[in-house]
């Protein structure tokens, strides 16, 4: 492809970084079967033919180029990472209960719950595999606690979501957890590896961290606003799934008596009716919370790009910029 003609940040990171994102491809194909049980390879396939953005192993070969990393461990570390992303979501379809991912039916209703949670086991196992393979106990310690603190996120939202007490800086907890850990650990461990100083490290991860925030908000605000063709999920899920998310927590925080009643009704008690999506969605209308919740994504989006600051004048650096704003303006 010219690159000139790409405009997504993300694809043209892809571009440049396309023979090692093969390589990291290959890497998953071989990794993602099992000799022993049939339907490991069955579930695997079905998620990884579907694609997905590969953001995460994408970031780690980012940031490994930044510094002219010569050697094939950032390959590793970024299938590790694509492995432990893949694993979250398996988990997280049955705890969601969703029916779709990457625009096909999830595994947990093509095969059952008992099959995405035992294949998500063995991603986070062969994840494990693949980063001892580079002998590096510093990386092995980034990715080990990213996983701690993504189960941790998802556990945290699980007894948050649906109590209407739950505030803005709880709803940022769970975020960080659930999914700036792992934007984090990607883009730290590219790093590490590649031999970044301690203060280019810092500033690797504190990009992972805004960019993974200003992701999952915007990955909220899809939830209500997308296109259900596009982001290959169902819009409306988050509500009926009882989960306050960035709007409706602003807009539970400017609720009269009666609005309040509406949300502990449908979210705290889970007795929803068909109209009450359209009617959540006029009172996030009513207090602007979906364009307020958007101005806090690119809040976040700006501190991702000022973190990049102190690291080498590069074009990838530039790319790692733009990729900060598209990931708040993406459709899917
Ligand atoms: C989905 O992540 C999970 C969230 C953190 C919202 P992505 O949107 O990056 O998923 P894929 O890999 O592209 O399908
Ligand atoms: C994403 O969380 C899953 C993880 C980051 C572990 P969500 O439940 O909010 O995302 P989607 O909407 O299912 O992708
Ligand atoms: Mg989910
Ligand atoms: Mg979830």
């Amino acid at each position: 492809m010219n690159i000139s003609t790409i405009s997504k940040p993300h694809e043209r990171l892809a571009d440049i970084l396309a023979p090692e994102m093969e390589a990291v491809n290959e890497l998953i194909r071989t990794r993602m079967a099992s000799e022993h049980a049939p339907r490991i390879p069955e579930v695997t396939a079905h998620l990884v033919e579907a694609g997905g953005k590969r953001l995460r192993p994408m970031l780690t070969l980012a940031a490994a180029r930044l510094f002219g990393y010569p050697g094939d461990h950032h390959v590793r570390l970024a299938a590790t990472v694509e492995f432990i992303h893949t694993a979250t979501l398996l988990h997280d379809d049955v705890v969601d209960e969703s029916a779709q991912r990457r625009g096909r039916p999830t595994a947990n209703l093509l095969w059952d719950n008992k099959s995405s949670v035992l294949v998500g086991d063995y991603l986070f196992s062969r994840s494990f595999q693949l980063m001892v393979e580079t002998g590096s106990l510093r990386v092995l310690d980034i990715l080990a606690n990213a996983s701690a603190t993504i189960a941790e996120g998802e556990v945290l939202q699980m007894t948050a979501a649906t109590d209407l007490r739950t505030d803005e800086s709880v709803y940022l907890q769970v975020v960080r957890g659930k999914t700036a850990a792992l934007f984090s650990a990607a883009t730290e461990v590219g790093g590490v590896i590649a031999g970044a100083t301690e203060e280019q490290v810092k500033a690797l991860f504190d990009y992972g961290d805004a960019l993974g925030i200003a992701f999952q908000i915007a990955d909220d605000l899809l939830d209500y606003q997308g296109d259900s063709k596009a982001t290959g999920k169902n819009v409306g899920d988050d509500f009926r799934e009882r989960k306050l998310t960035l709007p409706v927590i602003k807009a539970v925080a400017q609720a009269t008596p009666e609005e309040r009643a509406f949300w502990e009704r449908t979210i705290e008690k889970g007795r929803q009716e068909d109209a009450d999506l359209d009617h959540a969605l006029s009172l996030m209308n009513k207090y602007g919370t979906l364009d307020e919740t958007r101005s806090d994504a690119y809040g976040w989006a700006a501190k991702a790009k000022t973190a990049l600051d102190v690291l080498p004048d590069h074009e990838i650096r530039n790319l790692l910029r733009d990729l900060a704003d598209y990931v708040v303006s993406r459709l899917n």
